[in-house]
């Protein structure tokens, strides 16, 4: 009897536990259409817009690997969605391609943002809730700063204040990179707990080491 009733509820356990979240937070990252053609090793087909639009949404964790492609029902078309989705988070490279970039975005990142995410409808919906009904436009954020995409060189604490304006003072993630000698801001991150209910400083900041490190200053936006 005993034994019958821990098999039943380690089974619980298990079920339960593999349902669970395998992440402590979120990154909301979104990347600067014009540095990101200057990078592009095949040339953009449409022209960059100056701004800032949706990368994606992405559970991650403060230790190990953020988790990837978790099972999932099959990606489907949201088309109610798609006016909304094609302004906020184009495929920069080819915005034909849009619809490629939303089913691996959501197979890669969003099939394992459950619980705080349940489906995909909830994925999509959440994301452009956050990009415009709560002003999480990083491109609007700077701007409400004062900071225009003029490609002047800014300092690396110019940006962060900016964003941190905006975000309840927490600290993003950003991505610089090496283009022809300049530096450019091609990437920011607003980290947010796993309940998506608020900002948080971003764990994991990029080490001095890694490509995308951004200099204290001469960083091009
Ligand atoms: C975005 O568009 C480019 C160019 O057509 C394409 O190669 C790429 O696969 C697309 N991205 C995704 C994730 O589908
Ligand atoms: C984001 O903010 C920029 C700068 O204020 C603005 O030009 C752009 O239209 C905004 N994007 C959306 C989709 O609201
Ligand atoms: C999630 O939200 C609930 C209700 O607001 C809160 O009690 C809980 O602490 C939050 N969890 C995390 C990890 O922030
Ligand atoms: C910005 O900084 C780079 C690298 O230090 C420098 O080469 C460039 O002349 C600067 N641009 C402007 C407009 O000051």
């Amino acid at each position: 009897m005993i034994y019958i009733f821990t098999m039943v509820f380690s089974l619980n356990v298990l079920i339960l536990s593999s349902s669970a979240a395998r992440y402590d937070y979120f990154q909301f990252t979104q990347q600067y259409q014009q540095a990101f053609c200057n990078s592009n090793p095949t040339p953009c087909k449409d022209p960059p817009d100056k701004l800032f639009t949706v990368h994606g949404l992405w559970p991650s964790t403060k230790v190990g690997r953020d988790p990837e492609y978790c099972k999932t029902k099959r990606y489907r078309k949201i088309q109610r969605l798609e006016p909304q989705l094609e302004i906020i988070w184009p495929n920069v490279s080819d915005r034909k391609a849009n619809r490629g970039f939303w089913r691996k975005q959501w197979y890669k990142h969003g099939s394992c943002a459950s619980p705080a995410l349940p489906n995909q409808k909830h994925y999509f919906e959440t994301v452009i809730r956050m990009f415009l009904a709560e002003k999480q436009n990083v491109s609007r954020i700077l701007s409400m700063a004062t900071i225009e995409p003029e490609g002047k060189n800014r300092t690396l604490l110019e940006i962060q204040n900016a964003i941190r304006a905006g975000t309840n003072n927490m600290i993003p993630k950003l991505k610089c990179q090496k283009v022809n000698g300049m530096t450019e801001l091609v990437e920011v991150t607003l980290c947010h707990d796993s309940n998506l209910t608020q900002f948080i400083n971003c764990p994991r900041p990029l080490p001095q080491a890694s490509p995308y490190f951004c200099p204290i200053d001469d960083i091009q936006y």
